[in-house]
């Protein structure tokens, strides 16, 4: 897909590691100006070298996507750089892990913020500029099969997940008369920092034990039996697929793209006993 963003900008938000630093490399390589953000700015300006010494064109910004302020700056910088926005990726995320019943209301609201409420605000300044350009433009939204399943111990990311999801559908439905496509691409399992914290064991001692199960602690063999394709993801997987869904030429939207190795397909809970 060499050459199909020439001439773009593109935000990617969250892009100071796994899935959105792969999204912002591709899609530099494919001749997009790329916007990266992070909380930190050192995080982002790492993101953005990494780019430049690449070959690619690329400016970092600091940004909290829970807070809407941050939000409309992040538009802003790129429109003040480049001139326009026209793909925004609502990557950021985070997670947690805790029962139901104990969970505090900081730990709700951590997840809803930045999950879902910051989708809203980048998805919406985002889309205010794409209107006032008066072109074509692109929203991609970063799910999660998690979006379409429950899973002990994960209420708030269930529930924020499955937030943008309808949101997805919601946008796609009035952006529509702009020209502008909002679609969401839910990855299944990828090896990132945010895996990391669930792949490990909530003891001390990080050792997966039989009672880490189901609150936390999955492995390869795990990942293994339980999906079809057998393996994670990787970062370059999710990245063609956010190409494809940046070029806009495929008539689609509202469209939730799993891509999850057939994790979703899958009916039994396990391929062997
Ligand atoms: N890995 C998976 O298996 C998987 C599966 C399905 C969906 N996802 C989704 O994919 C997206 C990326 O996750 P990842 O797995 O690549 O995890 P990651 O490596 O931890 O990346 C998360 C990114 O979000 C940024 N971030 C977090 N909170 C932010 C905030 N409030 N404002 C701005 N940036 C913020 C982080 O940057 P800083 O820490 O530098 O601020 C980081 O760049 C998330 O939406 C996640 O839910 C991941």
């Amino acid at each position: 897909m060499q050459d199909s963003l020439n001439g773009k900008t593109a935000i990617v938000t969250g892009s100071s590691s796994g899935i959105g630093m792969g999204i912002a490399e591709a899609y530099a390589e494919a001749g997009a100006n790329v916007v990266t953000n992070s909380r930190s700015q050192e995080r982002a300006e790492s993101t953005a070298e990494d780019i430049r010494a690449a070959g690619g064109t690329a400016l970092a910004v600091e940004g909290d996507m829970s807070d809407r302020k941050d939000a409309q700056a992040l538009v802003d910088a790129a429109v003040d750089e480049f001139g326009g926005v026209d793909v925004m990726v609502n990557n950021a995320g985070v997670s947690n892990i805790s029962p139901a019943l104990e969970m505090t209301e900081e730990e709700w609201r951590e997840v809803i913020d930045v999950n879902l409420t910051g989708v809203f605000f980048g998805a919406q300044a985002a889309g205010q500029q794409m209107v006032e350009q008066d072109g074509t433009g692109q929203i991609i939204n970063i799910s999660s099969i998690f979006g379409s399943i429950g899973v002990q111990g994960r209420g708030p990311y269930n529930a924020s997940k499955g937030g943008v999801n309808n949101l997805t559908r919601a946008l796609a439905v009035e952006l529509a008369e702009h020209d502008i496509q909002v679609n969401a691409l839910a990855p299944g399992f990828i090896r990132t920092e945010l895996d990391a914290q669930t792949r490990k064991s909530g003891d001390d001692d990080e050792t997966l034990d039989e009672d880490d199960w189901p609150y936390y602690g999955y492995d390869d063999q795990h990942i293994h039996n339980r999906n079809p394709m057998g393996r994670f993801g990787t970062l370059e997987e999710m990245a063609n697929c956010a190409l494809f869904l940046a070029a806009g030429d495929h008539y689609m939207t509202g469209e939730i793209m799993h891509a999850d190795g057939g994790w979703l397909a899958f009916g039994w809970g396990s391929k062997s006993r």
